[in-house]
């Protein structure tokens, strides 16, 4: 499949390539198409991605970034939640993702209990991703509160993608999935969080479960780009986590999903075939099965 031209790098001449992942001019999506993208108007897409098959599909289809997001906890590892998920279990992961991307700008999410302790903690661990798996940026969550770790990421010349709104890794000092950013103490406390890890030097910054409208005020105060996953469509950009989105993820999905994809049910029925014909003597046929002879 020719590597697509569309997306955010199309005015940079040989963005894609001309002629797929091997050509040497091929451009790698950088942060500042980021900015780019925003002063043009031109929408970022991202994805999760957790594995080498999923983030080459992604990239040849023109997704702007791929997350390998701590979302691997209930995506991968089959936890309930984000928290247990650990550097050592991302690592791999992520390494996977860069190996199978050419375009894609790969960022790598720092887990709960990685940075919160300090600044250092946090360069500690966004050098080791980027030292280990090869990735272009790093990710963490909280807005205000994690600021200096943000700044200290960035002045060490690692980007840093923010996560304010809901923030998944704090489900439980939360109370729970509930919406960010509502009524007047919760819009002030999301402006701050979204001015300070701008001004601490983050390229973009997610936002996730608010309303609509403080989303639009946010992404208009703004400078950095924002990415909105369940935060509307004024964001300068969209978010899923794959497997929602491809109809992957058993039972239910947060409401700001859209299923792209049965890709669950594609896969039960072939499973569902595939027992039933091995279990009629179908599969395998005579074209299937090796023969004594070295030329068939
Ligand atoms: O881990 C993840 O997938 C995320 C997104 C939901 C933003 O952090």
């Amino acid at each position: 499949m020719p590597w697509p031209t569309v997306g955010l790098v199309t005015d940079e001449i040989s963005a894609y390539g001309r002629s797929g992942p091997t050509d040497p001019t091929l451009k790698r999506v950088r942060t500042r198409h980021f900015r780019r993208a925003k002063e043009a108007g031109t929408k970022i897409t991202g994805l999760t991605s957790y594995d080498c098959l999923s983030a080459a599909i992604f990239d040849q289809a023109g997704i702007d970034f791929l997350l390998v997001g701590d979302s691997a906890g209930n995506a991968v590892f089959g936890y309930d939640t984000t928290l247990p998920v650990t550097i050592d279990e991302l690592l791999p992961l992520t390494s996977a993702v860069v190996r199978a991307t050419r375009r894609a700008l790969v960022v790598a999410d720092l887990p709960f209990g990685s940075y919160e302790s300090g600044p250092d903690e946090a360069l500690h661990t966004a050098i080791k991703f980027m030292k280990l798996t090869g990735c272009h940026a790093v990710k963490l969550e909280g807005g205000a509160r994690s600021a200096k770790q943000i700044r200290r990421i960035v002045r060490a010349g690692i980007p840093v993608m923010a996560h304010i709104g809901f923030t998944p890794q704090s489900e439980h000092g939360l109370g729970g999935h509930i919406i960010q950013g509502r009524g007047r103490d919760g819009e002030a406390d999301l402006i701050e969080d979204a001015k300070a890890v701008e001004d601490a030097g983050a390229f973009a910054v997610v936002i996730e479960m608010t309303p609509s409208a403080i989303a639009q005020k946010i992404t208009a105060q703004l400078q950095i780009p924002t990415i909105s996953v369940g935060a509307g469509p004024h964001c300068d950009g969209q978010l899923l986590v794959w497997t929602d989105w491809a109809g992957f993820t058993t039972g239910r999905v947060p409401k700001f999903v859209k299923r792209f994809a049965n890709i669950g049910e594609t896969l039960r029925d072939a499973a569902e075939a595939f027992r039933a014909e091995v279990e009629s003597g179908e599969y395998p046929g005579p074209e299937h099965e090796y023969s004594d002879s070295p030329a068939s």
